[in-house]
């Protein structure tokens, strides 16, 4: 697919905020840090898109970026970042959960994972959160520049194994890079082909 435009929309805090439209959104979530805001600029070929920081917590509303006039990319806040405090990772998490609980257009979520880290209970129980509220999901391992890709297997392939005992059906994983922009192509593939399926259905319902 290729991206002719991206735009910022909105920042807001609370679902009802967020444009009013039927077009299929796809939220990018995980630990802050994790890589979110840089993949939603690779995938758009747009350095500058989404605000980026070294430094966890950068995201701090749910912004919302219109791609082609057709599908919208959704920057969210990190969950799970020791050094946020108490109040406002409390006060996010509620923030997320709301907009995942009422959000109709929401096609897909991308759970992001640090792909060099061993499985980690926010992302666990986030992922399980997902399944409870029967929110389709998928995984992005990031960061895959910075080690080889034996280690990003090994670790990817321990990571699946780990939710063996609580999924009965692996989730679908991709892997990332925002440095060598590994992953744009699969990425871009899924959303092509879940904006087609989203817009079948759109269609039937109407019928
Ligand atoms: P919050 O908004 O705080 O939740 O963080 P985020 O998940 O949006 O992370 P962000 O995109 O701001 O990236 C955090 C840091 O990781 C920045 O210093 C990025 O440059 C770096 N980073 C993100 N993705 C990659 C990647 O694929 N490879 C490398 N080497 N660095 C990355
Ligand atoms: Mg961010």
């Amino acid at each position: 697919m290729v991206i002719k435009e991206a735009k910022f929309i909105s920042s807001n805090t609370r679902a009802e905020q967020c444009p009013q439209t039927e077009l299929p959104e796809y939220a990018f979530i995980g630990r802050s840090n994790v890589g979110k805001s840089s993949l939603i600029n690779m995938l758009t070929n747009r350095l500058k898109l989404a605000k980026t920081s070294s430094f966890p917590g950068k995201t701090q509303l749910i912004n919302h970026f219109l791609i082609n006039d057709t599908w919208y990319l959704v920057d969210l806040p990190g969950y799970g970042w020791a050094k946020v405090s108490k109040d406002s990772r409390e006060d996010w998490r509620k923030m997320i959960k709301y907009y995942l609980q009422h959000r109709n257009n929401l096609a897909c979520v991308f759970v992001l994972i640090d792909s060099r880290l061993p499985p980690q209970k926010p992302d666990l129980e986030f992922m399980e959160q997902l399944g409870t509220m029967g929110i389709p999901f998928v995984l992005i391992f990031t960061k895959i520049d910075k080690q080889s890709s034996v280690k990003t297997d090994a670790n990817i392939a321990f990571f699946m194994k780990s939710l063996e005992d609580t999924w009965e059906e692996m989730p679908r994983y991709m892997k990332s890079s925002s440095v060598s922009k590994d992953g744009r192509d699969e990425i871009l593939a899924f959303i092509e082909d879940v904006n087609k399926r989203y817009k079948d259905m759109l269609k039937s319902e109407k019928q």
